[in-house]
């Protein structure tokens, strides 16, 4: 027999978004948080540069919104910008609440320092030296852990239990399906509402500065749940990764270019001025596609950020965890240029939601990376991801707050039936199909593309689909297996999304269509059992 777990909340992700909005609900609903492996493991933890906020008399919600829009190359949804940057200052002063220590002003203690970033017109970000994330999410575990919430590591949500709802005439959410890892089986978990705080999917990508579980499965379970994903074509490359065999592609913050960082070729030269009059602080798109542009051109394999002209003492007050890791590949950032590529970082498109986090399906609420609220449009400016995620998680919260009573008891549903199925004996194909998804997705999705490159990737993406579902009718599934079949469908999405764009715009590059159209329009994908419609008749 399956066992059954029942909640008012299920929270799928424990990352800034998951953690804000059970400490915001802890109070009025028997909340559990899911995380498919330790708490700590999301994108949040690994978030460097810091939070963007109005946080400083000389700066205004106007500039904040005019930079954010400007970034976003006309395709960001002016409400969704303006909910989030009117929410900022309260946001952050949230988190002081929870006790996130921000880094001071040296010359003054009573105030924060605030950082800049690319395409930011002020100084407005906040933050914690280079390791915000991890002054965040440590801080949120802590309280977590001291609230009233039953907190579940190493489950993966594998799919959304719907169900019809008499009221409505509309399907409902009502728990999920989770495969736990350590006891090697799936369980239902049955809940009022539940809220998809899963992340992003740059793992789709061979080359990312995201963490391992980065797969897109809250994308890939709404859209099989029949909810509309957005604006998937405007995957985000981080321009400055470092490049080293072995460094996984870690991230190297844009705040290094806010403090005076340059970007150089191999021969010592700087060539950004030659892309945008701003330089290295032009926006993350611009900086990316020059920096590939200029890999392309001289066949090199990096070029270089340097910031050893600052004193020593100022990088081991800003940068000290950059600093540590570099090291650690015999790297003194203090003397030497660092050698940097870009990797996919930020997935800008994804669940559709309104200012509360509701999704198309009812009960299903959506927040964090994993979701397309409009705010970030064709490009996300930096540091504008973990405020979206605390001022939705906290929109959601209250909403949920207020609904939560009056939602019906899921019905019971079937337990999991793997009796046809047996121990897998070819596992190899789990993790030849993850190479060569990651790497065509490299190679034809990438910075640059065509509509050859994308047809190809397509064919490629339906034969690995085949695949994925013979594996699933005859094996028993593991972890590997649900993020492979998540990420393919990601995978899908982008490419069906990149097709339609004809246009190059923000984070999309197409040779075949260079030019911006002169209308921004979403690129919206709906599933054949869109879950916004009535179906029960009668
Ligand atoms: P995450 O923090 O990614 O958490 C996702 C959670 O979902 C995890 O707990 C995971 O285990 C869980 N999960 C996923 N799938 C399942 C499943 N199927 N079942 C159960 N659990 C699941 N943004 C900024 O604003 N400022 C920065 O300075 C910044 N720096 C960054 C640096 C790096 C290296 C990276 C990778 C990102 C950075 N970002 C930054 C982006 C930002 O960190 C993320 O967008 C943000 O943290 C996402 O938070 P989240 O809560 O939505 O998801
Ligand atoms: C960085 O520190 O460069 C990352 C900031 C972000 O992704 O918003």
């Amino acid at each position: 027999m399956t066992e059954t777990q029942h909640y008012d909340v299920l929270v799928i992700g424990s990352g800034a978004a998951g953690l804000t909005l059970a400490l915001n609900l802890a109070r009025n609903a028997r909340i559990a948080v899911l995380s498919k492996g330790r708490l700590q493991e999301g994108s949040t933890w690994f978030a460097q540069g810091g939070i963007a906020a109005v946080l400083d008399n000389a700066d205004s919600v106007e500039n904040h919104v005019a930079d954010t829009l400007a970034a976003g190359r006309g395709l960001c949804h002016e409400d969704a910008v303006r909910f989030t940057v009117e929410r900022s200052k309260a946001a952050v002063e949230w988190l002081i609440e929870q006790g996130v220590q921000f880094t001071r002003d040296e010359n003054n203690q009573d105030d924060f320092h605030l950082t800049k970033e690319g395409g930011h017109s002020h100084r407005r970000i906040i933050h914690s030296a280079d390791a915000t994330g991890q002054a965040v999410e440590s801080t949120l575990i802590d309280r977590v852990r001291a609230a009233k919430v039953d907190l579940f590591e190493h489950h993966i949500a594998l799919d959304l239990i719907i169900e019809p709802d008499n009221t409505s005439r509309r399907m409902r959410c009502s728990g999920a399906y989770v495969f736990d890892r350590e006891a090697d089986q799936v369980r239902i978990f049955h809940a009022k509402t539940v809220v998809l705080a899963s992340g992003g999917a740059s793992k789709v990508y061979l080359y990312t500065s995201n963490p391992d579980g980065a797969s897109g499965d809250g994308i890939a379970m709404a859209w099989r749940a029949g909810c509309r994903i957005a604006n998937m074509e405007f995957n985000q490359f981080h321009p400055t990764c470092l490049y080293h065999p072995k460094a996984k592609s870690f991230l190297l913050t844009e705040a290094l270019r806010g403090e005076g960082a340059l970007l150089r070729l191999p021969d010592g030269s700087r060539f950004m001025h030659r892309f945008d009059e701003r330089g290295e602080l032009a926006p993350r798109d611009t900086v990316a596609r020059a920096i590939d542009h200029e890999m392309k051109r001289l066949g090199c394999d990096c070029v270089y950020l340097d910031i050893s002209h600052k004193s020593e003492e100022f990088i081991n007050e800003h940068f000290p965890t950059v600093k540590n890791r570099c090291l650690e590949f015999g790297i003194d950032i203090t003397k030497d240029p660092i050698p940097v590529v870009p990797a996919a970082h930020y997935t800008c498109g994804g669940i559709m939601v309104d200012s509360h986090g509701r999704t198309d399906l009812q009960n299903l609420y959506a927040i964090g990376e994993t979701t397309f609220t409009g705010l970030h449009g064709a490009n996300r400016i930096a540091s504008n991801s973990l405020l979206e995620c605390i001022v939705y998680a906290k929109s959601a919260a209250e909403h949920i707050a207020g609904v939560i009573e009056t939602i019906a008891a899921p019905s019971e549903v079937p337990g999991w039936d793997e009796s046809r199925v047996v121990d897998s004996d070819e596992d190899v194909v789990i993790s030849h199909n993850w190479d060569e998804l990651r790497r065509f997705m490299w190679d034809y999705v990438g910075i640059v593309r065509t509509r050859k490159r994308l047809e190809r990737a397509q064919h490629r993406v339906k034969l690995l689909q085949k695949e994925i579902a013979e594996y699933y009718s005859n094996y028993k599934i593991g972890s590997d297996w649900i993020e492979l079949r998540n990420l393919t469908l990601v995978a899908e999405l982008i490419i069906r999304s990149a097709m339609e764009r004809k246009e190059s715009r923000g984070l999309h590059f197409s040779l075949d269509y260079p030019h911006l159209s002169p209308v921004a329009k979403d690129t919206i994908l709906v599933p054949t059992n869109f879950a916004g419609q009535e179906i029960i008749a009668g």
